[in-house]
């Protein structure tokens, strides 16, 4: 899947009698070969933008058309098959099950799942990948931060997704770390061709992308093709 497409996706969230506008409007489509960031202050909406492209939750108007799909309009198992094949997700906070070592954690979305290639073997291919071979029957209590980010993205690559959201992946981490993780997304990018959507707060991490989308007040403030290397 290449091109991702919001048009006019808005996201409201209603509670105790409040409506808050969490995306307003927003049109952006996304190309795979690109690495974007996307930065904005807190309660700008970055976190639902990225939650509606991941087909985690459903947009309250617009549409979001993947190549030529309109996936959010299918049925709950599509959609999960759908983002099974095509989505990886990075979290601020790793979300590694505590009681797993790295390779189990690892193997986690795979569980139920039928694929054309050995389960185990893949694992510790991706593990290899992030630099993590000696750390395959590490708790994540038994490793560091960063190196529990790897485990985390370790994971979100097993499925060989096309596209990879990450929701600053670096703000739990200290800035030379920071930069190991970028640029382990970076070369992901650049030699298995995953489209990247990064989410950061980080203007330095932000400023190496090939885009730059900031975000305010629910809405896309400005889009600019970085002139980086
Ligand atoms: N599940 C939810 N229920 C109610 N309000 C929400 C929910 N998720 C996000 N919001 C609100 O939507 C706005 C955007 O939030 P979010 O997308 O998390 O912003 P960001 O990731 O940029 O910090 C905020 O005002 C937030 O409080
Ligand atoms: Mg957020």
């Amino acid at each position: 899947m290449n091109v991702i497409a919001c048009e006019n996706l808005t996201k409201e969230f209603e509670g105790d009698g409040t409506k808050t506008v969490a995306i307003n409007n927003v049109n952006l489509s996304f190309n795979k070969g690109e690495f974007t960031a996307i930065i904005g202050s807190s309660g700008s909406g970055k976190s639902t933008l990225l939650s509606l492209i991941g087909t985690l939750d459903k947009p309250s108007k617009g549409t979001i058309t993947y190549d030529t799909e309109e996936i959010l309009s299918k049925s709950k198992n599509k959609i999960a098959d759908f983002r099974f094949q095509e989505i990886g997700f990075i979290f601020q906070q790793f979300h590694l099950l505590p009681t797993l070592t790295s390779l189990e954690n690892v193997l986690t979305p795979l569980f139920s799942r039928k694929v054309p290639y050995n389960k185990l073997e893949r694992a510790k291919e991706v593990l290899k990948q992030v630099g993590l071979s000696d750390k395959m029957g590490a708790l994540p209590s038994q490793l560091s931060g960063g190196q529990q980010q790897r485990v985390a993205i370790a994971r979100a690559i097993i499925h060989k997704p096309s596209w990879l959201l990450a929701d600053e992946p670096t703000g739990n981490l200290d800035t030379e770390t920071g930069e190991r993780i970028y640029s382990l997304l970076k070369e992901l990018n650049e030699v298995e061709g995953c489209g990247i959507l990064f989410v950061t707060h980080d203007p330095a991490l932000a400023s190496k992308a090939n885009r730059i989308i900031s975000m305010k007040d629910s809405v896309v403030l400005s889009d600019k093709v970085s002139l980086a290397p």
